[in-house]
């Protein structure tokens, strides 16, 4: 028997539990249908964390995402913890989880289902078939930037600063996934900055080329600034296949990405660190929020959390057949009308989180008979 594949789990806040209870259900049928067990250890992140611990992810909670072999966290932040110092915040649970794990790489898909092609704002034929990969820089940039702060001047005056920072390396090792990524899909990577207006935006253009031209050639590249990268996305989306960028850049275009596939409670995303002796850091999350407006009433869709453990038995176990049973379930669920209120449409059945997580354990069942 191969050692228990170790993992904790972070339901963080608002909708974070109850999403997660539904991937509670998937990793228990993997144990009984698949005879795939996980050692999995439950820890808290985010309001819940500062509420019991007075931070929003404690030493020992660290501790434990460093043993483990996969992280899978749900959420946090909400309204109550709106005054809470900058520092303390919700959000600064999951930074420290990103940056001391080493999480450069954040993958996050934006595919639309077939299912799910009239669900998005933009047009049908616009969407169809619609399948990019962004790769957005996690451990640096403006996020982490040194000098940061607000000051007061002495002239009554205050000033927030923060840092844009990029060294070669740290673009190296993302725009080397990127590339990576490619090989094993169309081939196309889109490199986005703002070399116009930014000299950090210049050097990760200039270092990207570099890589490209060494390591890479096989694979197309093209150079984008993020403004149009924005607008190109609304326009024609086809068009990419992977996009990597910066931190923030890399923030804003997933959820416009995400938005385009019909609802961020769609999309999963994972947070890769480097690979050391065969084994890589990694951290699994919906890209979607918390929610606080809809937690605690069962009507939240689990599909991007589901989708995110997709990517872990993928990307950290190496689970690729177990990971297509379980996006083959959602989607069979998708196609027989079932539809959390996020992603409803007319003619459709509107279902419960928890009605969403059994219809898909049932999907299983048969996909596995
Ligand atoms: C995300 C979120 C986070 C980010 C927040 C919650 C800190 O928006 O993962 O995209 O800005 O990175
Ligand atoms: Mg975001």
């Amino acid at each position: 028997m191969p050692a228990n594949k170790k993992l904790l789990i972070l339901p963080g806040d608002g909708i974070g539990p109850e999403v997660m209870r539904q991937v509670r259900r998937v990793v228990d049928w993997m144990d009984r249908r698949r005879h795939v067990s996980f050692d999995v250890a439950e820890g808290l992140v985010g309001g819940c964390a500062i509420d019991q611990h007075g931070v929003p992810v404690s030493d020992e909670t660290m501790a434990d995402a460093m043993a483990v072999d996969a992280v899978l966290l749900g959420a946090v932040g909400g309204p109550k913890w709106d005054g809470v110092p900058f520092d303390r915040r919700p959000e600064a649970g999951l930074l420290r989880l990103r940056k001391e794990l080493g999480l450069f790489a954040n993958l996050r898909p934006a595919i639309v289902f077939d299912a799910l092609v009239d669900a998005s704002t933009l047009k049908a034929e616009v969407v169809r078939g619609l399948d990019i990969m962004i790769v957005r820089e996690l451990t640096g940039g403006v996020y982490f930037g040194e000098p940061r702060g607000i000051t007061d001047l002495p002239n009554g005056e205050r000033r927030g600063v923060n840092t844009q920072v990029y060294t070669t390396s740290e673009i190296h090792r993302v725009a080397r996934v990127a590339f990576d990524l490619a090989r094993k899909r169309n081939k196309k990577v889109h490199s986005v900055e703002k070399a116009n207006v930014m000299e950090s935006g210049l050097l990760w253009r200039q270092e990207v080329t570099k890589l490209h031209a060494a390591e890479f050639a096989d694979v197309e590249l093209q150079h984008m600034y993020a403004d149009n990268c924005a607008m190109q996305l609304l326009k024609n989306p086809s068009q990419f296949d992977v996009i990597v960028t910066d931190n923030l850049f890399g923030d804003m275009l997933s959820d416009e990405a995400a938005m385009i596939t019909g609802s961020l409670g769609m999309l999963p995303s994972a947070s890769l660190g480097a690979e050391e002796g065969g084994r890589r850091r990694a951290l699994y999350e919906p890209v979607h929020g918390s929610a606080p407006d809809i937690a605690g009433r069962d009507v939240a869709n689990p599909i991007a959390t589901l989708l995110s453990f997709a990517m872990m038995l993928r990307y950290s176990f190496d689970m690729d057949e177990d990971a297509k049973l379980i996006e083959g379930a959602i989607e069979k669920v998708l196609k027989g009308g079932m539809r959390t209120a996020d992603i409803m449409a007319p003619g459709m059945a509107r279902c419960s989180t928890t009605v969403m997580g059994e219809s898909i354990v049932r999907e299983l069942d048969k996909l596995a008979a």
